[in-house]
């Protein structure tokens, strides 16, 4: 069910202004792969150019497949990507999101679809008929997660879903990204909470001013005296 993703030398910007140079990483299968840096060193944009979303440069792989064209075909293909700050319909109600996100799904299997992914999220079970808008942050990015999961995506992109949430909100969303990893897709999260994000993944890379810099097992990384001084404050 899971898959591999691979980024070689992935290039990526927005016009001329080249934000993301020579980029090599790899989110194994079934493996929860960590990437950390600071603010505008061109985390999202590297999710985005995985997806499609804006033009790039280089090769990117799914289980050795070339992955290419529009950003739909790239869904198709088993990528689901929830988007740095949740990009949800505000008008729309939790159950309507879901189905919405189901899209790739045959009509015949959505409902099925629908009940396990609220099996999996209680609180969006009990809040089914919530707007999305009025719903708390914490929620708004569970429903996010939600949505992408319905279209069953073998490998899965998450941009900062703890942001902006209270610490213990920020456990909660961490443990549905273990769950996710659990279940038997492969993840690539991009986490501010750098020590938290690395105690849990198997892999981590660190991507400065569109370059990654340091990149290994998560353990490794967590022992580097490069993110123990710049990410985590000790020595
Ligand atoms: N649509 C855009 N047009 C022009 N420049 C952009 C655009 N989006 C992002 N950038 C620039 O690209 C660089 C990388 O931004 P990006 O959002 O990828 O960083 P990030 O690592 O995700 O940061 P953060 O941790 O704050 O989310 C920044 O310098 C940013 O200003
Ligand atoms: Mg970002």
């Amino acid at each position: 069910m899971s898959a591999a993703l691979s980024i070689r030398g992935l290039s990526a910007g927005y016009g001329p202004i080249a934000v993301l140079q020579g980029i090599d990483i790899e989110a194994a299968a079934g493996r929860l792969t960590v990437i950390v840096g600071p603010n505008g060193a061109g985390k999202t944009t590297l999710l985005k150019a995985v997806s499609g979303l804006i033009p790039r440069e280089g090769e990117v792989l799914l289980d050795g497949a070339r992955l290419s064209g529009s950003p739909a075909s790239i869904v198709r293909r088993g990528l689901g990507h929830v988007p740095e700050g949740r990009q949800l319909f505000a008008q729309m109600s939790v159950l309507e999101t879901l189905q919405l996100g189901a899209w790739l799904l045959p009509r015949g299997e959505r409902s099925a679809r629908l009940d396990e992914v609220l099996a999996a999220f209680p609180k969006l079970a009990e809040r089914r008929n919530q707007l999305a808008g009025t719903m708390s942050g914490g929620e708004q990015q569970m429903l996010a997660v939600g949505r992408a999961l319905m279209n069953r995506p073998r490998m899965m992109m998450l941009d900062e879903p703890s942001l902006g949430l209270a610490p213990k909100m920020i456990e909660e969303l961490l443990k549905i990204v273990l769950r996710i990893r659990d279940s038997g897709t492969t993840v690539l999260l991009v986490e501010q909470n750098v020590a938290k994000a690395l105690a849990i993944a198997e892999f981590a890379y660190v991507v400065e001013r569109g370059r990654v810099v340091l990149g290994g097992s998560a353990k490794e990384v967590l022992a580097s005296e490069e993110v123990r001084t710049a990410y985590l404050g000790t020595v």
